[in-house]
C-alpha cells in the first residue's frame, strides 16, 4: 500500500477503531493458545469489540495457530486490517542459543547478527512479525535478575551488539525479506539500573551519566535501523518513563527523528497509577499518549478511557492518528495488507527450526561465550583418565535461562551426552550429588508460579553418598553447578549472589576428597565465587548456554575448542562492591597512588576494591604476548587519525584467538572523566608461534563526552591509550589533542 492509502485508511476509520488497534493483548485472548506471558494475567475488563479488532498480539507461537488466529480475526474483525503478531524471542526461538550476558561474553558482533538470523528465521515461519528484543539496558548491578539478558556494563559494547542484533532480525537491506522480522529495542530507558538491584524498582540518575552510559545503545539499535522501541518500567528522574515525555518524545522522537513505534510495557501505562502519577486509569491513558507511547502492552487502559480523553481534549486525536499510521505502516511494510500470514508455515518450521546448520552456529556461539577464569592446568581434560561429572546440571536440561519455553527440553544436549560421545562408558561416573536450590526457595519465592517440573525430586543423602563414591574412584572431578535458572530473568533478584547454599555443600564435600576439581558454573549473572575459586582448579563461566550446551562446553573442556570468551560484565569480589565496573572515576582519594595515608583512601577496610574478574577478562589454554605497542603519532589534530599498532604472539602449544582491547583516558576534562573506556576491540586467531600486527585507529570523534554545559565535545590535551588483554592487563601510551 502506498503512503497516501495508509493515510486515508487512518482517515477513515472510526474513533474507536483506532484505538484498538492500539491495543495488544496476549495469545489467551484468541481461540485457545496457550498464554505464555511473563506478567500477571490481567483481567482486563474489556468488551468483546476491543478485543476482535485489536491491533496485536503478544506471545503466540506456531504457523498453524498463529494462522488459525488471524484467519478468524479476519473473518471477525470489521476493518479487516491484519494482527501483527509479537513475541519475546530473546535467546532463540527453538534453538537456543546462550542467554545475553553469554552472548556478550562473545565479544564477537558477527557472530551475534548469525544467531539474530537465525532465530529470526525460525520465528518468522511460525508466523511471528517483531521480536521484543535486543535488550539493551546497560547493567551494573549483579544482583539485579535481568542482568541475563543483558550483554553487559558498557556503552560501546552493547552498542555493538545492539547493532549486530537489530541487523540479524531485520537484515542489513532496507527491506525486510521474507526471512526477518522487526526488532524491538528496550527497555527505554535506563532500565538496567534499578536501586539496590532490586526488580521494577526506582531508578535515579544524573542526566550526563544516562547520557554517557545508558542511552548510547538504545541509540545504536535506531541507527542500526530498529523499527520498534519498548518503554521501560522504571521512573526515570522521577517520572515513569511510560509517560515520560522528556524522554519518549524529546529525546526520541525529537533528538534522534525516531519515526517507529512506541509500545509499552506489558502494563506500564497501567502501572502510571500505581507509581502515584495519575489519580485514574483516564489519567494514565491521557499521559501515556501525550507522551507518546503508540502501543498499549496487555491493559486495557487505551482501548476503555482514550475515547474519553479525546472527547475532553480534541486536540490530542492527532497523536492517536500518528500512532494508528505508525501500526498500519508497520504491517504494510510485512506485506501483511496482501497476504496476512506472511511466511507463517507448518512445513517451513519443520525444515528450519532446530535445522543442523542452526544446531551448529549454536554450538560454535556456546564455544565463544565460555569463559575459563581460573585454570591451573587441569583444562583441557586428558582423555585417558577417569572422570566423575557430579552436580545438579550433569544431566540436567534446564539450560536456556527463563526466556526460553519448556518445549525444547527434549533437544537440549546435556553435559553427560556430550562427554558421553568423548568417553568411554567405564570412563564416566555420573552422579547429581545435590538439587539446584532448596525446594522451599522456589515455592517462597515463585509462588503462584511454582511448578514441580521445575524442582527436583531427590533423595538428597543417597545423592551426596553417590557423589562422593564417585569423586572417590575418579582422577578428576568436573562438577557442573549454578543458580536455579529462575532465579535469575526477571523477577529474579537475588541479595546474595552466591552459589544455593545446598550446593556449597556438596561443593565442601567433594573438595575434601583432595582429586583435581574443574568447576562449570551454569548462571544468569556473574555470581560471587570467592569461595570457588580457592576450591577449584579451574572453572569455567557457562552462563545458561541453550540446546548445544552440552557440546559446546565439552568442545572445550576436552581441548577441541580454545576457550576465548571475555566477561563483558564485572564479577565482584563481594556484594557489597556493587555496583562495580571498571569505568569508574579515580576519586579524590584513590587507593592507588593518592598520597594519603592508607587509611583516608577510597577503599573498604575489610574487602578489595577490585572486582574477582574484571570487565574483558578471560583465560585461554595458550599464551599471547603484547609486544611493540607504538602511536603513529603523539599529537592527534582535529580531521586526523593516529595509529595505535601492536604485535601479538602465540607463546604457547593451542592455536587461539585473543581478543584485543583499546581503552583511553582523558586526563583532565572539565568534568571527571573514567579511568578508562573500551574504544575499540578486535579479535585474531593464532597458530602457535605465530605473530601478528593489530592496529586501531583513534580519532577526535571518540574523545567526546557531556562536557560541563551538556554539550557533546571533545576537550584538547593529555589522554592515555591502554592496550591489553582485559580492563586490567594493560600497557599505556600518552598522546595529546591538540586545539
Ligand atoms: C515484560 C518484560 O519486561 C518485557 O521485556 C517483555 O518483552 C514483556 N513482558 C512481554 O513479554
Amino acid at each position: 500500500m502506498k503512503k497516501k492509502q495508509l493515510k486515508e485508511l487512518v482517515n477513515n476509520m472510526s474513533l474507536k477503531d483506532k484505538i484498538f488497534q492500539l491495543l495488544q493483548l496476549s495469545g489467551s485472548f484468541y481461540q485457545d493458545a496457550p498464554d505464555l506471558v511473563t506478567g500477571p494475567k490481567a483481567k482486563l475488563g474489556i468488551e468483546d469489540d476491543a478485543i476482535q479488532n485489536a491491533g496485536s498480539i503478544l506471545n503466540v507461537r506456531g504457523a498453524e495457530k498463529t494462522k488459525a488466529i488471524q484467519k478468524e480475526y479476519m473473518e471477525t474483525s470489521h476493518n479487516k486490517i491484519p494482527l501483527l503478531f509479537m513475541a519475546d524471542i530473546i535467546n532463540g526461538f527453538e534453538t537456543i542459543f546462550p542467554v545475553p550476558i553469554g552472548l556478550g561474553a562473545t565479544w564477537n558482533p558477527e557472530l551475534i547478527k548469525q544467531a539474530a538470523e537465525v532465530s529470526a528465521h525460525e520465528a518468522a515461519v511460525s508466523g511471528i512479525h517483531v521480536t521484543f528484543s535486543p535488550m539493551v539496558d546497560l547493567v551494573r548491578d549483579p544482583r539485579w535478575g535481568r542482568v541475563m539478558e543483558s550483554t553487559g556494563e558498557d556503552a560501546f559494547l552493547n552498542s555493538a551488539y545492539a547493532k549486530a542484533f537489530v541487523k540479524g532480525y531485520q537484515g542489513d537491506a532496507d527491506d525486510l525479506s521474507d526471512n526477518n522480522i522487526i526488532a524491538c529495542v528496550k527497555h527505554f530507558a535506563a532500565y538496567g539500573a534499578p536501586e539496590g538491584g532490586r526488580e521494577y524498582n526506582t531508578v535515579d540518575m544524573s542526566e550526563r551519566t544516562l547520557r554517557e552510559y545508558y542511552l548510547p545503545a538504545y541509540k545504536a539499535a535506531l541507527d542500526a535501523g530498529a523499527k520498534m522501541v519498548m518503554t521501560s518500567f522504571n521512573v526515570v528522574d522521577g517520572i515513569p518513563a511510560t509517560g515520560n515525555k522528556w524522554l519518549n518524545r524529546d529525546i526520541l522522537r525529537e533528538e534522534w527523528d525516531f519515526d517507529g513505534i512506541l509500545i509499552s510495557d506489558y502494563a506500564a501505562i497501567k502501572e502510571l497509577e500505581d507509581h502515584g502519577v495519575v489519580e485514574n486509569a483516564k489519567e494514565a491513558a491521557k499521559l501515556a499518549l501525550e507522551a507518546g507511547v503508540d502501543i498499549d502492552m496487555m491493559t486495557s487502559v487505551y482501548a476503555n478511557h482514550l475515547e474519553e480523553v479525546i472527547n475532553e481534549l480534541p486536540e490530542t486525536e492527532k497523536y492517536i492518528d500518528e500512532a494508528v499510521y505508525r501500526v498500519l505502516e508497520l504491517k504494510n511494510e510485512l506485506g501483511l495488507f496482501e497476504n496476512p500470514y506472511r511466511v507463517a508455515n507448518a512445513e517451513k518450521e519443520e525444515e528450519v527450526i532446530l535445522s543442523d546448520k542452526h544446531r551448529n552456529l549454536a554450538r560454535k556461539v556456546v564455544n565463544e561465550s565460555l569463559v575459563l577464569l581460573k585454570n591451573n592446568s587441569t583444562l583441557p581434560l586428558n582423555l585417558n583418565q577417569k572422570i566423575a561429572l557430579i552436580g545438579p546440571y550433569a544431566e540436567s536440561t534446564s539450560l536456556s535461562g527463563s526466556w526460553s519455553f519448556s518445549s525444547d527440553k527434549d533437544s537440549t544436549v546435556t553435559l553427560k551426552d556430550a562427554f558421553s560421545e568423548w568417553l568411554n562408558s567405564d570412563q564416566l561416573l555420573v552422579a547429581t550429588g545435590s538439587r539446584v536450590v532448596e525446594s522451599e526457595f522456589l515455592k517462597d519465592s515463585l509462588g503462584n508460579y511454582y511448578s514441580e517440573e521445575d524442582d527436583m525430586k531427590l533423595d538428597e543423602e543417597a545423592e551426596l553418598k553417590k557423589a562422593i563414591d564417585y569423586a572417590k574412584q575418579s582422577d578428576v572431578v568436573v562438577m557442573a553447578i549454578g543458580e536455579h535458572y529462575l532465579q535469575s530473568g526477571e523477577g529474579g533478584s537475588r541479595a546474595d549472589i552466591e552459589l544455593p547454599q545446598v550446593q556449597k555443600k556438596l561443593v565442601d564435600e567433594i573438595s575434601k576428597i583432595g582429586k583435581p576439581m574443574v568447576g562449570i558454573i551454569f548462571s544468569g549473572r556473574p555470581l560471587d565465587l570467592k569461595a570457588e575459586v580457592n576450591q577449584f582448579d579451574s572453572l569455567l563461566q557457562a552462563w545458561f548456554p541453550g540446546t548445544e550446551a552440552g557440546h559446546g562446553i565439552a568442545d572445550v573442556v576436552f581441548g577441541k575448542v580454545n576457550p576465548s570468551g571475555r566477561l563483558s560484565m564485572s564479577f565482584p569480589y563481594d556484594v557489597g562492591q556493587i555496583p562495580v565496573h571498571y569505568n569508574e572515576f579515580n576519586t579524590g582519594r584513590p587507593l592507588e597512588d593518592s598520597g594519603h595515608s592508607k587509611r583516608y583512601t577510597s577503599k573498604y577496610v575489610d574487602i578489595p576494591n577490585k572486582p574477582l574478574f574484571s570487565f574483558g577478562y578471560g583465560l585461554s589454554y595458550t599464551t599471547f604476548n603484547y609486544t611493540n605497542f607504538t602511536l603513529s603519532n603523539k599529537i592527534l589534530r582535529k580531521n586526523e587519525k593516529i595509529t595505535v599498532s601492536v604485535e601479538i604472539s602465540n607463546e604457547g602449544d593451542y592455536s587461539g584467538k585473543e581478543t584485543i582491547q583499546m581503552y583511553i583516558r582523558d586526563m583532565v576534562g572539565s568534568v571527571t572523566r573514567p579511568i578508562k573506556e573500551l574504544k575499540g576491540f578486535k579479535q585474531v586467531k593464532l597458530q602457535p608461534g605465530e605473530t601478528k600486527t593489530v592496529t586501531f585507529e583513534i580519532d577526535e570523534s571518540m574523545l567526546r563526552f557531556y562536557n560541563r554545559e551538556m554539550s557533546f565535545v571533545s576537550e584538547p590535551g593529555k589522554f592515555e591509550v591502554m592496550i591489553g588483554s582485559n580492563s586490567e592487563d594493560v600497557q599505556t601510551l600518552e598522546f595529546t589533542l591538540e586545539k
